[in-house]
């Protein structure tokens, strides 16, 4: 199967862990879609869903699906978004596509974080895939070198793009991440970091991983 195919197989499976009527918060990105894709032509759809970014958002109404604000929400029951790299233990770097502050703070509102990817996502070791971390526009500088001076790496600005809360993304190549969740308190601990895409603190509960042999289920804690 192609890696597009893995993604779909992925998100289909996430179907079985969304009950019908309940609002539930959708991530961004290329396996969300066919997610969103797939939701939308279920015959009981939720009642509504939050979204973790303007693209989304976008999708889930021409699919008929509401989007609700967060604030009006309260709690959702599952949360279910893409990853850029994934490990055994479900912690995720996220926000290759500029998404991860909603991403984050939408993971954070819901009981379980349901992540499906294809299985080339998975790795033994974080940091292969730059780690993105979004920082209001005028510390870029300022970050960049703290970045550096904290956890090494090498930053670089995402070129033209801004996200959808108005700031800007520094991409750190050249990190091996041994302990996720201290460079996750780290990174954000820099004045000026909005928030980076190490999911650690809050890493998925269940990660749906498409490949040849079909969907393989991971759960944290197993
Ligand atoms: C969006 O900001 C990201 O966190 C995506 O979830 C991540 O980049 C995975 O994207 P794909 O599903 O397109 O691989």
């Amino acid at each position: 199967m192609t890696a597009d195919a893995d993604k779909r197989a992925a998100a289909e499976a996430a179907l079985d862990y969304i009950e019908a009527d309940s609002v539930i918060g959708v991530g961004t990105g290329s396996t969300v879609n066919h997610f969103i894709e797939l939701l939308g032509q279920q015959r009981e759809p939720v009642r509504a869903a939050v979204s973790s970014s303007e693209a989304s958002t976008g999708l889930l109404r021409r699919a008929g699906i509401e989007v609700m604000d967060l604030n009006e929400a309260g709690p959702l029951d599952v949360y279910v978004d893409g990853a850029d790299e994934a490990t055994r233990h479900l912690a995720l770097i996220k926000g290759g596509g500029g998404a991860l502050t909603r991403e984050k703070i939408v993971a954070g509102a819901s009981r379980r974080f349901v992540c499906i990817a294809d299985d080339g996502k998975l790795v033994g070791r974080l940091g292969t895939f730059p780690l993105p971390v979004e920082v209001i526009p005028m510390a870029r500088s300022f970050v960049a070198r703290e970045i550096i001076r904290r956890v090494g790496g090498q930053p670089v600005l995402r070129e033209g793009v801004t996200t959808d809360n108005g700031n800007v993304i520094l991409d750190v190549g050249g990190l091996g991440i041994d302990e996720p969740v201290a460079v996750e308190r780290t990174l954000n601990d820099i004045p000026g970091v909005v928030t980076n895409g190490l999911f650690a603190l809050r890493p998925a509960d269940v990660l749906l991983l498409g490949g040849d042999g079909g969907v393989r289920t991971l759960h944290r804690n197993a």
